[in-house]
């Protein structure tokens, strides 16, 4: 069956400032995950459902992301001059991968502000969001299946995956019933990055979204929330109150593979679990990451600076 929807929006506007220095003049979502930017696997993701027309919505510095989704005629001349068909074809894959429009948000108000910049691209279509930093298997199924239910259910839906507890406080939590089908739940309540005692469960919001059109007229009236920001999780639960005429909020429960790449250590976690089960890493990785763990004590022998430790210190001629 042809999809119902066929737009994914992708908020990027984010200034990365979890990973400075390396985001100062780079998007975040340009960092790689073993050879690809983080980006082109949420792009990967999006067309592998059948959503071909991708709307990312971007901020000041992030160029990069629009030239990595472009043509560059001189590399691919290079390439192709050197016979590097291999190279040529990766160069290739991440233009034509699929039909790629750009808005910008202006202020960063927040995710739920950087949504409602979608409104007139997207129309009144149901549509998928797709956050950067959570990177899903390509081998687990999600995203089609949100698909699935959110037509079956004409309903908004979003992905939940069950965290410790410790952990909710990092994202949307919520309340839920059960629905009688396998791993979809019904949404009876959300509140954006709750403290651990107050979460109403220990479900948190993944990145990802298949929301109905009302999402628009229910952003367009939702004042700004936690960090003085406007939530697409405060819309949400206004919506998950009013099932008669938003046609409620379902969650699909994801218990797949889900790399979250805009924390640094998770990232690095990340870019280890990929490239092990990679054809042409992975051999050669997974012996030496075992020596190297077997190698490993509790604390490291010897200090590694994050950063020179004194400036006042560096010679003079600190310009080459
Ligand atoms: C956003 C959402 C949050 C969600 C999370 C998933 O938060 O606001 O509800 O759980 O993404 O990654 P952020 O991580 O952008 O602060």
């Amino acid at each position: 069956m042809a999809n119902h929807v066929t737009k994914a929006v992708i908020p990027a506007a984010g200034l990365g400032t979890r990973f400075l220095p390396a985001t100062k003049a780079m998007p975040k979502e340009m960092l790689p995950v073993v050879d690809k930017p983080a980006i082109q696997y949420v792009v990967e993701e999006a067309v592998a459902a059948g959503l071909h027309d991708v709307l990312m919505v971007t901020g000041r510095n992030k160029n990069a992301l629009e030239n990595h989704f472009d043509r560059n005629a001189e590399l691919e001349d290079t390439l192709e001059k050197k016979g590097d068909t291999d190279r040529l074809q990766k160069v290739n894959y991440s233009t034509s991968l699929a039909d790629l429009h750009y808005v910008r948000q202006g202020d960063p108000k927040g995710l739920g502000h950087a949504v409602l910049r979608a409104k007139m691209h997207v129309g009144r279509e149901p549509f998928a969001v797709l956050l950067g930093d959570d990177i899903i298997d390509s081998r687990d199924d999600l995203l089609q299946h949100m698909l699935d239910v959110q037509h079956r259910y004409n309903a908004t839906v979003v992905a939940l995956m069950d965290v410790p507890r410790e952990s909710i406080h990092l994202y949307g939590a919520a309340a839920i019933e059960e629905t009688g089908d396998d791993d979809v739940v019904r949404i009876t309540g959300l509140v954006e990055k709750p403290d651990a005692d107050k979460a109403p469960s220990n479900y948190a919001i993944i990145g990802r979204y298949v929301l109905r059109p009302e999402v628009f007229d229910v952003l367009e009236r939702t004042e700004p929330g936690r960090g003085g920001e406007i939530q697409l999780t405060d819309a949400l639960q206004s919506m998950a109150q009013a099932p008669d005429w938003t046609g409620g909020v379902y969650g699909v429960v994801f218990r797949g593979r889900r790399y979250d790449t805009g924390d640094r250590l998770d990232y690095i976690k990340a870019i280890v679990q990929l490239a092990v089960d990679r054809e042409d890493l992975g051999p050669e990785l997974r012996p030496w990451l075992k020596d190297f763990a077997d190698g490993l004590h509790d604390e490291p022998r010897e200090i590694l600076d994050e950063m020179p430790t004194d400036a006042a210190d560096a010679p003079e001629d600190v310009n080459r």
